[in-house]
């Protein structure tokens, strides 16, 4: 790996992202890499200002497309002031959820459409994609249960969503999957945390080295 290498790391709820990222990040730094590990929506100031609007539990009010440009705003500060600079300064950046989040969540999940998410976001990224996209797969079922027996993190707006929501948001990665094989890689995320970090590094690797 000699130049920047953007690796974003999707997946629905519970399907320890968190995890992986942590795991990720020790092991390739270990390996010499310089690693930046970051999060949507958030990552910095502004975003995260922004993320506390969107996450909010008490805004029940907001309406579908507000939602989807707000992610898109706080996508294109976070892009701008901290993924690209680590991008051009030759790092690998691991980013918990991007563009394909707005696709299943917003577009898929929520209805939006895919096309319309895409628009909005081709804005806001400004043709910078992801050069490998890890899709970590759970059966919604098993994701909720793992953030309800408490996985550490705060329950959010969108964990108050039904089944049906989750299921769709899952539908949404399969058909990204299926537009984008090369970029879009499934892990099985049923398996243990050392399980996963196997198949991810293997992805990685192979890609990279
Ligand atoms: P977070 O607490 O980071 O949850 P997780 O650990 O599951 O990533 O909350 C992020 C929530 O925002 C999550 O429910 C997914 C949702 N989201 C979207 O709906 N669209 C997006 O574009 C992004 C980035 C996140």
């Amino acid at each position: 790996m000699d130049k920047g290498r953007f690796i974003t790391i999707e997946g629905g709820e519970g399907a320890g992202k968190t995890t992986l990222i942590q795991a990720l990040a020790h092991t390739l730094k270990a390996d010499g890499y310089t690693v930046m590990v970051t999060r949507e929506p958030g990552g910095i100031r502004i975003a995260e200002q922004i993320r506390g609007v969107i996450l909010d539990c008490d805004n029940t009010m907001m309406e579908p497309r507000t939602e989807a440009l707000l992610y898109a705003a706080a996508r294109r500060q976070h892009l701008t002031e901290k993924i690209m600079p680590a991008l051009q300064a030759g790092q690998i950046v691991i980013c918990d959820r991007f563009i394909d989040s707005s696709l299943a969540y917003q577009g898929h999940a929520r209805g939006i459409g895919m096309d319309a998410i895409r628009s909005i976001n081709q804005f806001a990224i400004d043709g910078i994609m992801p050069d490998l996209t890890l899709f970590m797969d759970i059966e919604p079922e098993v994701g909720l249960q793992r953030v309800r027996q408490g996985d550490g993190r705060e329950i959010n707006r969108l964990d108050l969503e039904d089944m049906q929501f989750h299921r769709l948001v899952r539908e949404g990665y399969m058909l990204l999957m299926q537009e984008e094989p090369e970029r879009m890689v499934r892990i099985d995320a049923g398996g243990t945390p050392e399980q996963v970090l196997e198949a991810a590094l293997a992805v990685i690797k192979g890609r990279f080295s």
